[in-house]
């Protein structure tokens, strides 16, 4: 029976190595951490992680062909093939501050199984990683080798969360990068092999190592690209009075383009965006090309210009100024069906609101109250290291509130923030929160949700995402 391991039981070791052991039920497959509970959030009820389908998928394979466990070296010693998936947070001190990923994790989990090692390992790269890491890990691996055969290749994971099953169930392809050599070639054979257990073969693309790392990149700064293009343009609408679901819909109907990733939104957010296109950034600096890096650079300021933008809105409508007044933020999430909040558009906003003094009170169907404090008060880049080397009890904040439901929330708000696109969101009784909400009530939805002119009919001041502007907010404008 082949053995597979995945170093790092996260949001994509979880559930990729959940499906493999769905679709293959002649491997055996044992996902590890070094996190404790994490580990033991995957042996219970409470699985650590929200995604649709994940929970019914585990439970199927659960001790039978799929074990989480803490013991690390045992299952790597054992394993045929290792994959890592581990943390790759941006640096935030020395060489790269602020855009390199750090390899810390990786660097360790790369030097532990070059010790545990007594039989030849496929090593497989999950996280994504800067290009070039593969080179990296091999030498590693083959300084500490004592004799043992390392092939390592490259198979970046394009899963997206609050889809994951459904993605990893049907990919639009799987990719796997590894050596141009006989026992490279090999390696990508017996990896493809595992795939091809519900993969069509035409589907799973073998390139160069290089290629698979810059492949993930590359296809994460497009898909950001597109979000800021499309909001760069909502704010044109606005200035405008055009309307941007219409020019999106539009534009995307030309099948050269397509329609997904154009609705504009408060901004884009995720574990893998910014941090992925600031790597992207440096690796074209170290290579001489400042006019790339500048050109993916654009990318991420024009989300950070939408999420102000949108803070601005908010302030500027009510008066110039939120100090003291209560606002209702309606998602935490950085998108719908995950309980995902790293780099959530809705961490800038709430700063944005409390540096004017704005009380909040929070509300997401799938985050919880410690995990919003720790969002609030943790420094940029910290989410990304492993639970335990995290801030451990995180300060709560005086003027954030986190409550369970979107009315209480609402209850006696000047006005209230649409942050993620949760479909109970379109379905809440507006006419009763209108009546509970200080006046003028403010509906800013960032996400557009709603029906911008029914919420008018009640008697909302709305604001939507470049969408025509109320007489209001044109008397109001927001001056950065
Ligand atoms: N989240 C996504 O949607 C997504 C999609 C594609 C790729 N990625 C990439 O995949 C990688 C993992 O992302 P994630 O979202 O699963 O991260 P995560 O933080 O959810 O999981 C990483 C896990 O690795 C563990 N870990 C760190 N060092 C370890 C070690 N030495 N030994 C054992 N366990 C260790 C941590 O405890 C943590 O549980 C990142 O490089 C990320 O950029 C993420």
């Amino acid at each position: 029976m082949v053995k597979i391991c995945c170093i790092g039981a996260g949001y994509v070791g979880g559930p990729t190595m959940a499906v493999i052991a769905f679709k293959c039920p002649n491997i055996e497959v044992v996902v590890v951490d070094i996190s404790v509970p994490r580990i033991d959030a995957w042996n219970s009820d409470h699985l650590p992680i929200y995604e649709p389908g994940l929970d019914d998928v585990v439970k199927k394979c659960r001790g039978k062909n799929l074990f989480f466990s803490t013991d690390v070296e045992k299952h790597v010693c054992e394993a045929d093939i290792v994959f890592v998936s581990v943390n790759t947070p941006t640096k935030t001190q020395g060489l790269g501050a602020g855009k390199a990923a750090d390899l810390t994790y990786w660097e360790s989990a790369a030097r532990m199984i070059a010790d545990v090692s007594k039989s030849d390992k496929i090593v497989v790269e999950k996280s994504t990683v800067p290009v070039k890491t593969a080179e990296a890990i091999e030498k590693i691996l083959m300084h500490n080798s004592k004799g043992i055969n390392f092939q390592i290749l490259s198979n970046p994971e394009f899963l997206a969360e609050g889809t994951a099953i459904e993605d990893l169930f049907k990919p639009d392809r799987v990719l796997i990068g590894g050596r141009e050599t006989p026992e490279g070639a090999k390696a990508v054979e017996a990896l493809k092999n595992v795939y091809a257990h519900w993969v069509p073969v035409e589907q799973i693309i073998c390139t160069n190592l290089w290629s698979a790392e810059l492949s993930k990149l590359a296809a994460n700064a497009f898909l950001a690209q597109r979000i800021s293009s499309v909001n760069a343009m909502s704010a044109l609408c606005e200035a405008t009075g055009a309307d941007v679901t219409q020019v999106s819909y539009a534009v995307g109907k030309d099948t050269r383009i397509g329609p997904k990733f154009l609705n504009a939104s408060v901004g884009f957010g995720g574990s893998c965006f910014q941090k992925d296109i600031l790597n992207l950034v440096y690796i074209c600096e170290c290579n001489g090309l400042p006019e790339v890096a500048n050109y993916w650079k654009q990318v991420i300021k024009i989300n950070d210009y939408q999420k102000n933008r949108f803070v601005n809105r908010v302030v500027s409508s009510m008066f110039n100024t939120v100090s003291g007044k209560k606002i209702a933020v309606l998602g935490f999430a950085f998108k719908k069906d995950t309980g995902d909040t790293r780099e959530t558009p809705a961490i800038d906003v709430c700063k944005g609101l409390l540096g004017d003094k704005a009380k909040i009170d929070i509300y997401d169907p799938q985050v919880s109250k410690d995990q919003i404090q720790r969002d609030l008060t943790m420094k940029k880049f910290d989410w990304d290291h492993p639970m335990h080397l995290q801030p451990s009890s995180p300060t709560s904040m005086n003027k954030v509130n986190v409550v369970l439901d979107a009315y209480e929330a609402a209850k006696d708000a000047h006005g209230i923030c649409i942050l993620t696109e949760w479909d109970e969101f379109k379905a809440l009784d507006y006419k009763k929160i209108y009546g509970n909400m200080q006046k003028p009530a403010f509906l800013f939805d960032g996400r557009n949700v709603i029906d911008a002119d029914k919420m008018r009919e009640i008697g909302f001041i709305v604001y939507a995402i470049g969408k025509p502007l109320d007489q209001w907010l044109k008397d109001m404008p927001a001056v950065a």
